[in-house]
């Protein structure tokens, strides 16, 4: 008998599935609107891998028509420089929404600028406020790599409901937003991380598995359950013995596919969808912006 393998969950085909929509959307609100959505993207120091993101980022703004308002500030920029701009940025009514790509260079404090960013323009869903409202399960601006994860699995309609949710990694960026949206979908769910132990018990138990810890293929066949939905949010690079080099995820694909019944890919699993829902997050403050302006007058 052929050995069966996991279903492919595709990110990049949903994503770009979801930009098409978006950018039907712009092209009729932008005649009601008079001006295109815009999403300021701010980037400080020359991380090749940021810069790679930023690249993908701003390119899927042209696609969607969303206006571009990058900054790229040098790796010695100062807090109160990156403070002046986000605020300028708050104030300037053709930017619906603002991001600070992370990490930051290590003089800067990276939370403190988030918490400059008005809410309402907080693309990234990492502001207080918004963690805030997805804590309660009200509305608000998600953080796009978990929202992204959750768009993919009710695309392929995958029952969330009273299954046993593994989330590997803390970070505020996915591991605390995502055990949160899948508490919210009414999964039971299990936080694990650097010091769990027994890590391959947690995992085994998992009917969903997200891997979002940064360690390379990690994730081996023996810590997945059979029929499992393994989601990989690591981007990892490896540099192969010839020098070259290829993008690697938190998870052992070729082995874990033969167990579990989906998995994502890297690239072309999670990444697109992060990038999609930014999008989304900045069109969903265009709109709102709009609405309000309306009630005014
Ligand atoms: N660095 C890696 N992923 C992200 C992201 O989704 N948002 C921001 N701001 N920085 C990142």
């Amino acid at each position: 008998m052929e050995a069966k393998t996991a279903r492919i969950l595709d990110g990049k085909a949903l994503a770009q599935k979801i930009q098409s929509e978006l950018s039907d959307r712009v092209r009729s609100l932008q005649t009601q609107i008079g001006r295109p959505p815009g999403l300021a993207v701010l980037m400080v120091g020359d991380n090749p891998a940021s810069a790679a993101y930023v690249r993908n980022k701003e390119r899927a703004c042209a696609k969607v028509g969303i206006a571009s308002f990058g900054q790229h500030y040098p790796a010695n920029a100062s807090q109160a420089e990156l403070e002046l701009a986000i605020h300028a940025l708050n104030e300037d009514d053709r930017v619906d929404g603002i991001l600070v790509q992370l990490p930051l260079p290590e003089h800067l404090d990276a939370t403190s600028l988030l918490y400059q960013i008005a809410p309402d323009k907080d693309a990234d869903g990492l502001h207080p406020v918004n963690l805030g409202h997805l804590v309660r399960g009200d509305r608000g601006l998600r953080s796009c790599t978990p929202a992204g994860v959750m768009r993919l699995l009710q695309a392929y309609q995958i029952g969330l409901k009273g299954k046993n949710a593994v989330v590997l990694g803390r970070s505020i960026l996915v591991g605390k937003p995502m055990a949160l949206m899948l508490l919210e979908a009414d999964c039971t769910v299990t936080v694990a991380h650097s010091r769990s132990q027994n890590l391959e018990s947690i995992t085994s138990q998992a009917d969903i598995l997200i891997a979002a810890v940064g360690r390379t293929e990690m994730i081996t066949a023996n810590m997945v359950k059979p029929g499992a939905v393994v989601i990989d949010v690591g981007i990892n690079r490896v540099v192969n013995p010839d020098g070259t080099s290829r993008l690697a995820g938190d998870v052992d694909f070729d082995a874990v596919k033969n167990v579990a019944e989906f998995i994502t890919p890297v690239p072309g699993g999670v990444g697109p969808m992060t990038v999609a829902m930014l999008l989304e997050n900045t069109i969903s403050s265009y709109c709102l912006k709009q609405v309000e302006a309306t009630r005014k007058y």
